[in-house]
């Protein structure tokens, strides 16, 4: 078989990004051009800054990847953007950008669930087994999907209120860190003791669904009475203990859902999914697992990139499913 090369966009959030990847597997190039220190002062995402960045990388962004691969647009076998969800703006710059090359180049336009890419990061470690569950825990997002097979997702559980990133960075603010606060804490975390008593939302017997709203109030409402009566709390302590109840509840809701499901294969993705606890933990409970493999990507591969858009594409095309000129941002697209 030739090999096949697809140029992945991905424009959802804060990062600049493309790749190349081949046969859905391997990178050939990847660059990713953060636009976080301009978003720190804000304290998050803003908006209209981020569209503004893109518009002004975009260009930049591809042409690094193409001279990274010593390739030309015309070795290319098709263009895939991230189409949703994410920021309507933001996105916008990506789609248009890989309409207009597709329609330049005359090559095949392939749009891209968010989701589908942090899951199919994985794939650029090892190849899948299915079935399979993936924990995706990011900004935005946090859910445990099921996959009998290629491109085929089964959303078994999601949060009821925030992210666990979003938990992760807003708490980081109450403790006055920098945005994005998630490798903070961490960080933080591995420095302190988890020796505050802080809620789990384990929710209802054998619930899948996860909410990180509950825990988030509790830690302000501890910070908060503590310094009403003159106590100080160790950031340190704090951020291990937020930590602890948010690692216990993903890793044990993890192994459960691979259990029910007989998974062969674990993943893990999405920003959160850089969080050394976690990672640590995951480990230490599938070590006892005999027959489940846990897959977890490098942290490069976690956080926002485009090769895993590129390798999700590559199932998609596979699949013979394109888009085309008509391709728009959806901004709360569903898996
Ligand atoms: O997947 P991602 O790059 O963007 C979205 O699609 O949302 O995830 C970003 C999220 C942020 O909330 C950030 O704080 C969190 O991932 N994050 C972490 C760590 N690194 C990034 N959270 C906890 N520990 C980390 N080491
Ligand atoms: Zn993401």
């Amino acid at each position: 078989m030739k090999d096949r090369l697809i140029l992945g966009i991905e424009t959802s959030c804060d990062e600049t990004a493309a790749a190349i990847v081949k046969n859905g597997k391997e990178i050939v190039a990847q660059v990713v051009a953060s636009q976080i220190e301009s978003h720190k002062r804000f304290g998050g995402v803003v908006p209209e800054i981020a569209s503004r960045h893109h518009v002004e990388q975009i260009t930049l962004v591809l042409e690094e990847t193409l001279k990274q691969a010593n390739l030309s647009y015309h070795d290319l076998n098709a263009i895939a953007v991230t189409e949703g969800p994410g920021l309507v703006g933001a996105l916008l710059i990506g789609v248009n950008a890989a309409k207009a090359l597709a329609f330049a180049y005359d090559l095949p336009l392939i749009g891209v669930h968010h989701i589908a890419g942090h899951i199919y990061a994985n794939r650029l470690v090892k190849e899948f087994s299915f079935p399979l569950i993936a924990l995706v825990v990011s900004g935005g997002h946090t859910e445990l999907v099921y996959m009998k097979e290629h491109g085929c997702f089964e959303v078994i559980g999601e949060t009821l209120d925030d992210a666990a990133g979003e938990a992760y960075d807003k708490v980081a603010r109450t403790l006055n860190l920098p945005y994005p606060g998630g490798p903070h804490i961490d960080r933080l975390a591995h420095e302190g003791t988890a020796s505050i008593d802080l809620p789990r939302a384990w929710l209802e017997e054998g619930s899948f669904h996860f909410s990180f709203s509950g825990l988030k109030s509790a830690v302000i409402n501890t910070l908060h009475n503590a310094a009403q009566r003159g106590i100080t709390i160790d950031p340190k302590d704090m951020a291990a203990s937020f930590q602890q109840s948010v690692v216990e509840v993903l890793v044990e809701k993890t192994v459960r859902a691979s259990e029910k499901y007989q998974a062969k294969q674990v993943l893990l993705s999405g920003g959160v999914a850089a969080n050394k606890g976690l990672r640590t933990a995951m480990e230490e409970a599938f070590k006892k697992k005999k027959g489940i493999d846990l897959v977890i990507p490098p942290l490069s591969l976690c956080t926002d990139n485009a090769a895993m858009i590129a390798a999700f594409a590559d199932v998609l095309y596979e699949k013979g499913i394109f888009g085309d000129y008509r391709m728009n941002a959806h901004p709360g697209l569903e898996l």
